[in-house]
């Protein structure tokens, strides 16, 4: 199984996500600045997977605290919160995680910081675990929906890199797999950051099953000419009614798939719901540096100055899913039901 994230004792290693394939090589984060830049920088991506990260930050600045007390702990810990919030802005689970992560330090305060340590230790890491447990949920339940001999379309990646283990979207592939079923992957590139090319591919390629790619722009083509069974792709975050934020480029698919008359189906933790948004309109978008678009692997392809957009995801309607695979199970429209808690 792919080491995306680890704990080692005093520091957290994350395989960096920013050199794959190209390169396996791992990070160290030994302070929670570095745990949010690492979030920041993408060297971990993927909403499960920044949750995790977040979380071990938290403890990583619970240990940078030296017998502080009373007010001043909760100052301390109350920047060590506000730093890893701010790292990025879409996900669900990152808050998710770091809302996990507050209330045990809020049940331990009264505790002395070894106790409150030890419980956030613990925390983060049953947030890990829970974590590879609910994707192999997630792909015992979506698995029932693929078919032997099927060609799934993915976008980004929602793979094991993506999470603790496993994956949401490529969980579900995973599993139908293990049922013995023959499922072949179109892999979108995913411009900008080409998650797709270089993350998607390579995890695939590791677990021997067969992955084509394609750019972006091909994916309406293939789906016309009948080269595309099913669309399964994550999620950042979810509003109450269905609508799903997704890496840029979800939206244009879910379109596509519809016109093609293609199921085009959601994988994601119940978490991933945010029962705070009722619609899509209230989920924030991050938006990302020019140089993302400006350049592909650190070479410039257009004018240095020209003026860039660089929107890191959108929202799908909940009219264009199909379905949305929780670790609850299948849910179909009307989602403000079938994902009510
Ligand atoms: O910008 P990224 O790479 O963090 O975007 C990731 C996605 O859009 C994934 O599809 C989503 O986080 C689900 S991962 C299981």
């Amino acid at each position: 199984m792919l080491p995306t994230i680890a704990w080692r004792g005093r520091y957290v290693i994350m395989i960096d996500q920013r050199k794959l394939p190209g390169q396996e090589v791992y990070v160290r984060c030994r302070t929670y600045i570095q745990a949010a830049q690492a979030i920041e920088k993408m060297v971990i991506r993927g909403a499960p997977a920044i949750g995790i990260a977040a979380a071990y930050g938290v403890v990583l600045g619970a240990m940078s605290l030296r017998g502080e007390t009373g007010r001043s702990m909760a100052r301390d810990f109350e920047k060590v919160f506000r730093r890893l919030e701010r790292t990025r802005p879409t996900a669900r689970s990152l808050f998710w995680a770091l809302e996990r992560m507050r209330a045990v330090y809020e049940r331990t305060r009264e505790a002395g910081l070894r106790a409150i340590r030890a419980a956030l230790l613990e925390e983060a890491r049953t947030i890990e675990r829970e974590d590879a447990e609910t994707n192999r949920s997630i792909g015992r339940h979506g698995q029932a929906l693929l078919r032997d001999g099927w060609t799934v379309l993915t976008h980004c990646n929602a793979g094991a890199l993506a999470t603790a283990e496993y994956g949401t979207a490529l969980g579900i592939v995973r599993a139908a797999v293990a049922e013995g079923k023959s499922i072949r992957v179109l892999a979108d590139e995913t411009r900008p950051f080409l998650q797709g090319a270089r993350l998607t591919v390579w995890e695939l390629d590791r677990d021997d099953i067969p992955a084509v790619l394609i750019t972006d722009g091909m994916a309406g083509w293939m789906m016309r000419r009948g080269e595309v069974d099913a669309v399964v792709v994550g999620a950042d975050r979810i509003a109450r009614n269905g609508d799903t934020a997704n890496k840029i480029g979800t939206y244009s698919l879910a379109v596509l798939a519809k016109e093609n008359g293609i199921p085009f189906y959601v994988a994601a933790p119940v978490s991933t719901v945010d029962p705070a948004v009722a619609d899509g309109g209230g989920i924030p978008i991050e938006e990302r540096g020019p140089e993302e678009v400006r350049e592909i692997g650190g070479r410039l392809v257009t004018l240095p100055y020209v003026e860039v957009r660089n929107p890191a995801f959108d929202v799908t309607p909940a009219a264009l899913i199909t379905a949305i695979v929780t670790e609850r199970g299948v849910c179909r429209p009307p989602y403000e039901k079938s994902l009510r808690p």
